[in-house]
């Protein structure tokens, strides 16, 4: 049978409530414009990280993003009826459980089926607005849900722009008894149009050594094509990477996090440099860090503080020369109930803060420093955006973090510096101190 080209689906999906979707918007508030390094940075932002609901945060981008992102990958809630904890502190690195310390991540549980795709489809619906006329949409799932997404992004996109249902293989242990391990995720790829973004020279890897072995002694066996040995070949549509396991170098602590191999395969085959890439579900920002280490614009979102938290952290630790910026939902929480204790002293123009403790308003407070996470400094707080310029961070499961830092002002007068605290629980705190600097 020819594959089907039609551009309408054969199927449509029904469930229980299905209704035509509604986008409220919610308002975008600019919370943080982060410098790393402050030196080295350009003023050109090319990264936004977004706290909230996709729903509203994606209707709000419309206005200013509708047919501009060149590159959607999304990594939702599975449907798998878990509700999911971070891993955080050293205890993760051991082997027993009992020594793990946990905090609640984000929750895939719901009513049933049908609750689940009132949340997908209009999500799915919006990301199709936000994608270029070249854009392309990477959708990731497993056995729960893919099924079901296939015949939504078929609606959505029509069938004939389908390009590939990935198969991602992988290892490792399983509780399952009486059936084959479940060890692979599938991944949808659409692309808006037909012409659509695909470097396949980007993302080519070798040969199979049986294959170079046989095209040596003789080019012209396999179906009358000889392959170009040196350049290497286009992988096939299944892919093995490792899963990010316990002591991986990249590991975070945050669960269902994705490997930075399978982004790197993704972002360099359908985007450019310079280009758009977005992930409205970020969890741990691993879109985001592999997207900027390749030179795209990023755009993530979540609604988990302890996932933004995560991101933010990452960024941090990839010393970035590129400034970016956080946004927050009205409404969403501006604070934090940590309550970072300061010293700060004064030489001239020169200032230093060190950071003494960060107690909490809201029982328990953690053991200083051991719970810190990250810190950062605004030299000039205007009272609203928050603009870190100084950040000390605290490298995956390191002990050493920096508590202190130190800043020349380049005019005297009064200044307020706020200091931000991030610890390992996701929660968050400000302080802030006058100073003058003498003429
Ligand atoms: C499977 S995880 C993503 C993991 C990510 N790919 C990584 O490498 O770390 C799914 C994420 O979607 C987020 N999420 C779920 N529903 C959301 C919603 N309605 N809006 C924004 N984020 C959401 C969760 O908080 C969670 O962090």
């Amino acid at each position: 049978m020819k594959r089907s080209r039609r551009s309408k689906p054969f199927a449509r999906l029904e469930w229980q409530g299905r209704r035509r979707p509604e986008h409220t918007p919610v308002t975008l508030e600019l919370d943080t414009e982060t410098y790393p390094q402050d030196a080295h940075h350009t003023t050109e932002f090319t990264g936004q990280l977004l706290t909230g609901d996709n729903l509203g945060v994606m209707t709000a981008l419309l206005s200013e993003w509708e047919g501009k992102i060149d590159l959607i990958y999304l990594d939702p809630p599975f449907l798998t009826g878990k509700a999911y904890s971070a891993r955080i502190g050293r205890g993760e690195d051991s082997r027993r459980p009992s020594e793990w310390r946990t905090v609640a991540s984000y929750q895939d549980t719901w009513r049933d089926g049908a609750e689940y795709l009132d949340m997908l489809y209009p999500r799915l619906e919006i990301m199709h607005r936000l994608l270029s006329p070249s854009g392309t949409i990477y959708l990731h799932l497993d056995w729960h849900a893919s099924a079901y997404a296939r015949v939504l992004m078929d609606e959505i996109f029509g069938p004939a722009r389908l390009l590939n249902e990935i198969v991602w293989v992988y290892h490792g242990p399983s509780p399952i008894r009486r059936a084959f391990k479940r060890k692979h995720d599938t991944i949808l790829v659409y692309a808006k149009s037909k012409n659509y973004t695909f470097n396949a020279d980007a993302v080519r890897v070798a040969y199979d050594p049986s294959t170079v072995k046989t095209f040596s002694s003789s080019p012209k066996a396999g179906f009358g094509k000889v392959p170009d040995l040196e350049r290497g070949k286009v992988p096939e549509d299944w892919w093995y990477f490792p899963v990010v396991a316990r002591l991986h170098k990249e590991r975070t602590g945050y669960p269902t996090q994705k490997p930075e191999a399978l982004m790197e395969r993704i972002i360099l085959a359908s985007s450019n440099p310079g280009e758009i890439v977005a992930d409205f579900f970020c969890g741990s920002g691993t879109t985001a860090i592999v997207a900027a280490r390749l030179g795209r614009d990023w755009i993530a979102c979540d609604s988990s503080p302890l996932a933004i938290h995560t991101t933010y952290r990452r960024l941090l630790l990839e010393n970035l020369e590129a400034p970016f910026k956080i946004w927050r939902s009205e409404g969403g929480p501006t604070g934090g109930a940590l309550k970072p204790q300061i010293s700060v002293s004064q030489s001239g123009s020169q200032v230093h803060i060190d950071l003494k403790d960060i107690p909490s308003e809201e029982p328990p407070t953690v053991a200083f420093p051991q719970n810190l996470n990250f810190w950062e400094v605004d030299w000039d707080f205007d009272g609203n955006v928050f603009r870190s310029r100084s950040q000390a961070v605290r490298l995956w499961r390191d002990d050493e973090i920096n508590l202190r830092m130190g800043h020349t002002y380049p005019h005297p007068g009064n200044h307020t510096l706020a200091v931000r605290v991030f610890d390992n629980r996701g929660i968050t705190g400000i302080t802030t101190q006058q100073i003058t600097l003498p003429g």
